[in-house]
């Protein structure tokens, strides 16, 4: 049977599936077999392998588990995201969020804010235009960003800064313009961010399972957004407590507008749509 012929043997669809909760907290429905087939098949041509039960033996095997479970987890996370994605969330903070962060810290210190999950760098790209011309009016405004993701895949993508030009098309022109260099190659649709918008964010690679994140200080504002909707109800209270815990008292939480936090546990105060404030103390 050729490769397309063939699927995942429900013992294998097993072990993937409990592999991806235990290693990632990402929990597969028994429906995202298709899913997993589709986007495992490009593993098994790189590797060489010529059906799914060879790929599991190897990945599950010494040698697999050290060389193929970063691209196995690179496969199982959905990395959809866009340029001014839930836009009201950058909204506020121009209208409101900035000011008052400036004003608790008097700005003596840089403001910093984190995007955990970042995928390929569409939204702390975001945040740092957005703050970056933000500062423009108040030049009191210092900051830096920090994006961290699972995937090592998207993450050098992100770290690239190249984009297709349908991809930017949601930044408004003028930020465009400014933000943005055309190819030299004409015939390419390819743009990237100039240097100095790259260099105000840090990509660095953070699985929320870890026990420690290695965020030293604190942080002033959290972008998880269209994150904890693949963990199951216990994982996402303990990943957003451990998230939170890096905020400063009074700090921001952004999550995805389809993620609510009802019933759990964590010193958050609702603020508005999918947006919290850490409570003091
Ligand atoms: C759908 S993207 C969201 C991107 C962006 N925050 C947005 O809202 O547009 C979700 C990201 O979460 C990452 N992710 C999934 N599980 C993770 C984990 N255990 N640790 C860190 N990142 C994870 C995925 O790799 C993916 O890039």
């Amino acid at each position: 049977l050729s490769i397309e012929e063939q699927s995942i043997s429900g013992s294998d669809l097993t072990r993937l599936r409990s592999l991806a909760y235990d290693q990632a907290g990402i929990h597969l429905g028994p429906d995202k077999k298709t899913m997993l087939e589709l986007r495992i098949r490009p593993r098994l041509r790189v590797l060489g392998l010529n059906s799914y039960s060879e790929y599991c033996e190897y990945l599950f095997g010494r040698q697999g588990q050290r060389e193929e479970l970063v691209s196995f987890l690179d496969v199982v996370t959905t990395n959809k995201t866009d340029f001014f994605r839930e836009p009201g969330h950058f909204e506020f903070l121009v209208k409101i969020g900035l000011a008052a962060m400036l004003e608790r810290t008097g700005a003596t210190r840089e403001l910093r804010l984190w995007s955990a999950g970042c995928s390929t760098g569409e939204e702390p790209y975001t945040l740092a235009m957005v703050l970056s011309e933000y500062a423009e009016a108040h030049p009191e405004l210092r900051f830096s960003i920090l994006a961290t993701d699972l995937s090592t895949t998207v993450l050098e993508k992100a770290q690239r800064g190249i984009f297709r030009a349908e991809v930017v098309a949601p930044v408004p022109i003028e930020l465009r313009r400014k933000y943005f260099m055309r190819s030299r190659d004409r015939a390419s649709d390819q743009m990237r961010a100039v240097p100095e918008l790259r260099s105000l964010i840090e990509f660095r690679r953070l699985n929320f399972m870890d026990t420690d994140y290695g965020i030293e200080g604190k942080m002033d504002a959290l972008f998880c957004r269209n994150v904890i909707i693949y963990f199951d109800r216990p994982t996402k209270e303990q990943i957003i407590r451990k998230l939170v815990h890096v905020l400063v008292p009074g700090g921001y939480a952004f999550f995805g507008h389809s993620e609510t936090l009802n019933g759990f546990d964590v010193p958050l105060q609702p603020l508005g749509p999918a947006l919290y404030r850490k409570t003091d103390g």
